[in-house]
């Protein structure tokens, strides 16, 4: 039998389409992953239908405004104005798709074990809207093995075969919000599939989209991949959170140590101690993995270190604001304190498992007046809390007892930081950059 014969047509019919944009590409989850790549897909030439099952989101992409930082309004308005991009609330009511991508957001539960239903249930939406020749893949962070057991295995109920029928792969995203060097497009895209017809297709369409792809050799590498990055940043985080502890201890500056280190051409990488760990990234990826490795009874020990490690650290920021406090005659309790950042990280607004939203929270615990400021955060709701930005001036700076940087935004004013306030608690290094009014300053 010629290679020929085997090769299914549905492959060719998927690869004509791709070449000539004339397919339509469905994106499930139109959030901090899926928006930024329904633009560039859409960017490309493909046709691109929107899937989100939050109506503010929807309502809010088809007036056009971004809720994503680093995807302007104008880019969405200009798309949905030419109709490239269609936005639907419901799976079921947008068009059928020649290229599916599946961009929701992955959960634990409350014992930090993968919660899987949201997997489960779209799963079973995107089976609804399963039909020949088509291309589903899978860029939400999961456990190695879940597009094969949760994906494939639904989709065989539908009686079409797998990588000749339709063609599945995984392609987990990498973008990194607020970071201006690389962008969805420039990013090296990994991608696997379950068999050498859907790597065929998955490879074909994202080299349409996106600069530059790299193979591996299925599914669960791939998945595999996306887990040992993030838990490379997390081990790291927690390394260098360990060496200021250590360095607290022994009455040395870690930031001086960390300036001399990163002076070595080669053998270390730059990763900066702070209040702990944030977004849904750093903080759930190494759970996937650690969950996964336990089924093979092998308990991976690096990966819950550096979680603990990473988790006490808005306690441990506590207890150093205790101690500055408290050598300036203060208590916590009715310490008026302004935290300067809220979000997890700089130049973005989001709060998911922020570590200055546990601070906050704990510091009203404990009886601080807690004001914030966050240019990118206008408002929020915690547990204790519900609070303005207020505005930095300063009165508001002279009024407080002590400023807190958790967070440390590109556009916040440091050298009005350093000039109005009584104290400040540095948490990022962030006073580095202004060149006066560092003896009221503490760093982490
Ligand atoms: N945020 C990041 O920086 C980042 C980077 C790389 C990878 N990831 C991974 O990508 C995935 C998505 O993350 P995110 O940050 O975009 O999450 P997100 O919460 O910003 O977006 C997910 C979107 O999916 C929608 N949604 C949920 N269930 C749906 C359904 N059944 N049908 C249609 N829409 C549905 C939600 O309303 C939400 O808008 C996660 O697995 C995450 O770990 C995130």
């Amino acid at each position: 039998m010629s290679e020929n014969s085997n090769r299914p047509p549905c492959l060719d019919t998927l690869l004509a389409k791709i070449a000539h944009r004339s397919c339509t590409v469905g994106v499930v989850g139109m959030g901090r992953v899926g928006l930024p790549f329904a633009v560039e897909a859409a960017k490309a030439g493909f046709n691109v239908v929107g899937v989100d099952t939050d109506p503010e989101r929807v309502a809010s992409l088809k007036r056009g405004v971004s809720y994503v930082e680093d995807v302007p309004s104008g880019e969405i308005k200009a798309l949905v104005l030419s109709g490239k991009l269609q936005v639907f609330g419901d799976i079921d009511d947008a068009p059928d798709f020649d290229v599916l991508t599946i961009s929701i957001a992955t959960k634990l539960d409350k014992s930090a074990t993968p919660d899987l239903s949201s997997m489960i249930s779209v799963a079973e939406e995107a089976k609804r809207k399963l039909r020949k020749c088509q291309l589903v893949s899978i860029e939400s962070t999961v456990y190695p093995g879940a597009t094969e057991e949760i994906f494939q295995t639904s989709f065989m109920s539908t009686g079409l075969t797998p990588d000749k029928d339709f063609f599945l792969a995984h392609s987990p995203e990498r973008v990194d919000p607020g970071n201006r060097a690389y962008s969805e497009k420039t990013i090296t895209r990994v991608v696997g599939g379950i068999g050498p017809n859907s790597v065929a297709v998955a490879k074909a369409f994202y080299e349409a989209v996106l600069d530059r792809v790299h193979v591996v050799s299925s599914t669960r590498v791939a998945e595999l991949t996306k887990l040992y990055e993030n838990t490379f940043r997390a081990v790291n985080i927690g390394l260098v959170n360990e060496m200021l502890r250590v360095c607290d201890h022994m009455g040395l500056d870690v930031w001086e140590i960390l300036d001399a280190a990163n002076t070595k051409p080669f053998g270390i990488m730059r990763f900066l101690p702070g209040p702990g760990v944030g977004g849904d990234c750093v903080t759930l990826d190494p759970h996937f993995l650690e969950w996964k490795a336990r089924e093979y009874n092998f308990p991976t020990r690096f990966v819950g270190l550096a979680t603990d490690i990473n988790r006490s650290m808005p306690a441990y920021v506590i207890e150093r604001l205790w101690r500055i406090l408290n050598d300036r005659g203060l208590p916590v309790k009715a310490s008026k304190v302004l935290v300067i950042g809220a979000s997890y990280k700089r130049d973005v607004a989001d709060l998911r498992e922020s570590p200055a939203v546990r601070i906050m929270d704990m510091l009203t615990e404990r009886g601080a007046v807690l004001a914030y400021h966050d240019p990118m955060v206008p408002s929020l709701k915690t547990a204790h809390l519900e609070l303005k930005s207020v505005q930095l001036t300063p009165e508001t700076l002279s009024h407080h007892d002590v400023v807190m940087i958790l967070t440390d935004h590109s556009t916040v004013d440091y050298a009005l930081i350093a000039e109005h306030s009584n104290l400040v608690f540095d948490t990022r290094d962030a006073m580095r950059q202004v060149a006066n009014g560092h003896a009221r300053v503490v760093l982490l």
